[in-house]
């Protein structure tokens, strides 16, 4: 198998377009529960602590942004949702002020799907759209014009993995790994710190570009404190699996040591005190709200998440990009056979109703 990008490293990596068996429009029903989740809290956010006369009068339209928008029904969903809840608002607090226009900006990397995005926009929507493509790790819009900002499942990708994972004199060499699942502190911390720097670089970009008294909503995987990634975490065992699989095609000779040891997934489970204190260095902004919500897999999903389709239409949806830049495009089949094999065996005795996520819930307020 030969390894075509390997002198390359690509900064960024997107989800599966199209409409296919394994785009991202198809198979992001997992990521759609943070979605959901986040809804109620929004819409107390929204009535409770957005400054609606602070700068709405003044300036029409509303501008909302979701960052890292992908493909598919979630981005629509989550706006719809921030929407009609502003309206609400409106409706409530200045009934005799006509609802103001909405634009709503998709930013996502520019290699991002956006012509399926575009094709697939609701036809009744209420509100304007634009497209604005590059790294939300760096700034996107003028200053002082975004009045909502919205992010699910896109800030816990680094901007790169740790360097650290791939040398061998350090302590957070991650041999054998491609992630953090039972991994020493070291290697967790090389992660930890990673992230901290990038939403260091997030959240200077976004202070600039909110207006004063606007909010901003992340929601994303994360992990209680004090909790370590292990395989009753599904982003743990889908990682764990993933390296599992990619050290035994090493041993069948289908990919070599060098280029197994110097992956690793460019992904941080979000543990919610390494992000408040990025918040709290940054001081453009005064959480309003830190909610970490537990989720049990079956509950949520049911059969489902014992099937490995699911899990092979996440593994392909969300990491192809990432793993076939790395690798080359003809590892994925043999990949996924691989990945089928160890699922069958690591599962056979699972008990799926101890398979927990945690939803971290963010609400963000621009101080004055
Ligand atoms: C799993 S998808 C989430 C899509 C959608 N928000 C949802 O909740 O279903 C993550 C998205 O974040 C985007 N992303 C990751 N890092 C990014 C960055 N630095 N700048 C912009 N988009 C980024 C990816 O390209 C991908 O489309």
């Amino acid at each position: 198998m030969s390894n075509n990008r390997s002198s390359m490293s690509p900064e960024f990596y997107t989800m599966n377009g199209g409409d296919g068996p394994y785009s991202y429009s198809n198979n992001s029903r997992p990521q759609r529960l943070c979605i959901e989740i986040s809804k109620p809290i929004i819409d107390e956010a929204i009535m409770n602590d957005l400054d609606l006369r602070s700068f709405s009068l003044s300036s029409n339209p509303i501008s909302i942004v979701d960052l890292g928008c992908s493909t598919g029904p979630n981005t629509f969903m989550a706006v719809q949702n921030i929407l009609d809840s502003i309206k609400q608002k409106y409706k409530s607090h200045i009934p005799d002020c006509t609802s103001p226009e909405f634009m709503v900006y998709f930013n996502d990397h520019s290699s991002n799907d956006f012509n399926t995005l575009f094709a697939s926009l609701p036809p009744n929507r209420q509100y304007f759209v634009a497209a604005v493509p590059g790294s939300f790790h760096g700034r996107l819009f003028p200053e002082s014009s975004v009045h909502f900002f919205h992010s699910s499942n896109a800030i816990h990708w680094l901007s790169k993995a740790p360097e650290e994972l791939v040398d061998s004199k350090s302590l957070a060499w991650n041999k054998g790994r491609v992630h953090y699942t039972n991994a020493a502190k070291e290697v967790c911390d090389a992660y930890a710190a990673q992230f901290g720097k990038d939403m260091e670089k997030f959240l200077d970009a976004r202070g600039k570009e909110i207006v004063v008294g606007g909010l901003m909503v992340l929601t994303v995987s994360g992990i209680p404190n004090g909790i370590r990634l292990s395989l009753q975490n599904p982003v743990g065992l889908m990682y764990h699996l993933l390296g599992a699989s990619l050290m035994d095609l090493v041993k069948k000779e289908v990919i070599n040591e060098e280029q197994a040891e110097s992956f690793n997934m460019p992904i941080y489970v979000v543990n919610p005190e390494v992000l408040r204190e990025a918040v709290e260095r940054n001081g453009n902004f005064r959480v309003v709200k830190m909610e970490m919500i537990e989720s049990i897999l079956k509950t949520n999903y049911g059969d489902e998440i014992t099937n490995l389709n699911w899990w092979i239409g996440t593994l392909r949806s969300v990491h192809e990009d990432v793993i076939t830049k790395h690798f080359g495009s003809g590892i994925m089949d043999i990949l996924c056979q691989q990945f089928t094999a160890n699922a069958l065996e690591i599962t056979k005795n699972f008990n799926w109703d101890e398979l927990k996520g945690h939803q971290l819930v963010v609400i963000l307020k621009r101080y004055k």
